[in-house]
């Protein structure tokens, strides 16, 4: 089974209690605040802190959210922009996104609020197949209305792509010129690792600190995860050059780089692991 095939049936089978989970929860509340805390560092044109929900925008902002998932970058950033579109490869992860949407808009109509972004939809996808798989329902007459990002942003989803640079490449091409691409995943272990923690039996502090190389802790740390979840990783982790030589690669000038502060929790069949993570960005040449 490819990378790809493992995330599918992984994903599918994620995806019903994929917003219940406290940990899932808590990585898409972080992500969450790093898009909106980032939107000036991001210098999207039209993407504003100010006035959420404007319903009269002098630019109109288009953002396509790769890899969705069940929406954590949309919903942080939908007050914001005026477009979404969504694109992953689980159809389980498309509906959950479509629902949750709909159930928001149901209850801001009844409660009378106006929202500034009037056009969101998921589709289930995979641009880095060939040729590129994008299931387009009626209304979606051409694949036009996929195009022209002025930002594209991938969550969490880089360290499951099969071939990044291919990846990175066929994201770019969905962008305006001047468009962004912002992507956050995990920073390659960097030297202590903070884990092989175990619910049941707790051993002293229950924390092991080592010295090893980035490389060898993301190792140790992809042998934690259940198989299903491994077969599913390409990449358990990148840096800051690997990074900018993926984005400038395909093109992509003013290349930038944080690393968050608060480290994100995994958690899998009562182990757990921190992660630190980080969010990079490249913009398409005018
Ligand atoms: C860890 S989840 C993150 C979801 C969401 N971005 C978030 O931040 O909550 C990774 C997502 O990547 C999707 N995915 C993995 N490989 C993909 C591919 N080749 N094309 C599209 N989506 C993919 C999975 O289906 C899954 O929904």
């Amino acid at each position: 089974m490819s990378v790809t095939e493992a995330n599918r049936k992984m994903f599918d089978e994620m995806a019903a209690s994929y917003d219940i989970k406290p940990w899932q929860l808590k990585i898409g509340a972080q992500i969450s605040t790093a898009f909106l805390s980032s939107i000036p560092w991001l210098d999207v044109a039209g993407l504003s802190v100010d006035s959420p929900d404007n319903d009269s925008p002098e630019h109109k902002v288009r953002l396509l959210d790769y890899a969705c998932g069940t929406g954590a970058v949309s919903r942080a950033l939908e007050p914001y922009v005026d477009v979404i579109r969504g694109i992953d490869l689980s159809s389980g992860m498309v509906e959950i996104f479509t629902r949750r949407f709909a159930e928001d808009r149901e209850s801001a109509e009844k409660a009378g609020e106006v929202k500034r972004c009037k056009d969101i939809r998921a589709v289930v996808g995979d641009l880095f197949a060939s040729p590129p798989e994008l299931q387009l329902g009626e209304q979606e007459e051409h694949e036009g209305e996929f195009l022209n990002f002025d930002i594209v942003t991938v969550a969490g989803a880089y360290h499951h792509f099969e071939d990044v640079a291919l990846a990175t490449k066929r994201l770019v091409e969905r962008l305006r010129p001047g468009g962004v691409l912002a992507v956050v995943d995990f920073l390659h272990g960097e030297g202590e690792n903070e884990h092989a923690h175990h619910h049941h039996h707790h051993h002293g502090h229950g924390h092991e600190h080592q010295q090893n190389s980035g490389k060898e802790i993301d190792e140790q740390h992809k042998a934690m995860l259940p198989e299903t979840v491994r077969k599913a990783i390409n990449v358990f982790g990148f840096d800051e050059n690997g990074m900018r030589a993926l984005f400038e690669e395909s093109g992509l000038t003013d290349f930038g780089f944080k690393v968050m502060e608060e480290k994100l929790r995994i958690e899998f069949d009562d182990k757990e692991m921190f992660r630190t993570w980080f969010l990079a960005k490249g913009r398409k040449p005018l």
